[in-house]
C-alpha cells in the first residue's frame, strides 16, 4: 500500500470519507462515474470501441441489434400495431445500436419502421437519464413517476 499513487478522483473520495465517514456504495459509484470534472462518464474523450476502454455488442456483430429489433417489433404487434411507437434508448453512446435496430426494421419490417420514433439520449450530449426528469428531445417532458404509468404514453418503450 505504501507505494500506491492515488489519482485526483480517488483523492476526492478518500477526503470525503475521511471528512464524513462511510458513504453508501451508490454514492461511491456516483462519484466514480459522474463527479463533475472527475467522473468516468463526464470527462475525457468517449472510451468505447476497439481502441477504447471497452466495446459493446455492436462492435462485434449485428446480432444483438437484430434481436432487439425483433423484440421491439413483437411488442408493437402485441400492442396491436399502434400508429406511433416511441423508443428511447438511454445511454446510447455512438448510436450504433439505434442504427442497427432501424436497419433491421428497414430490412425486415418496413411497416414497423414507418411508425417507429427512435430517440437516443446520452450524458455526453447533455441528457443525464438518472435525473428526476427525462427530457425527450426537448418536446416532451416525462416525470419518472408518471412515465412508469403507461396512460401518458401508450406506446412508449424505454431501453437502457
Ligand atoms: C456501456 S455504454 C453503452 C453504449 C450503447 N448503448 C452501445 O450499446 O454501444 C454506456 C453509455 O451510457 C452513457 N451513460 C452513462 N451514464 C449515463 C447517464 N446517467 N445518463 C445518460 N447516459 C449515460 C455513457 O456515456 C455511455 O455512452
Amino acid at each position: 500500500m505504501g507505494n500506491m499513487t492515488t489519482n485526483p478522483l480517488q483523492q476526492l473520495i478518500i477526503e470525503r470519507i475521511q471528512r464524513e465517514g462511510p458513504i453508501p456504495f451508490a454514492e461511491y459509484m456516483r462519484m466514480a462515474l459522474y463527479e463533475p470534472g472527475y467522473g468516468y462518464y463526464v470527462t475525457g474523450a468517449a472510451k468505447m470501441g476497439w481502441e477504447g476502454d471497452y466495446f459493446t455488442s455492436t462492435d462485434v456483430s449485428t446480432l444483438f441489434a437484430n434481436c432487439m429489433g425483433r423484440q421491439l417489433y413483437a411488442m408493437w404487434e402485441k400492442l396491436k400495431r399502434p400508429p406511433e411507437f416511441l423508443i428511447v434508448e438511454e445511454g446510447a453512446g455512438r448510436g450504433h445500436l439505434a442504427e442497427g435496430v432501424q436497419a433491421w426494421a428497414q430490412r425486415e419490417a418496413p411497416d414497423f419502421l414507418a411508425v417507429l420514433d427512435y430517440r437516443v439520449e446520452d450524458i455526453r450530449s447533455g441528457q443525464d437519464v438518472l435525473g428526476d426528469t427525462l427530457f425527450l428531445s426537448g418536446a416532451l417532458e416525462v416525470r419518472m413517476g408518471v412515465e412508469r404509468n403507461p396512460p401518458i404514453l401508450p406506446s412508449f418503450c424505454r431501453m437502457s
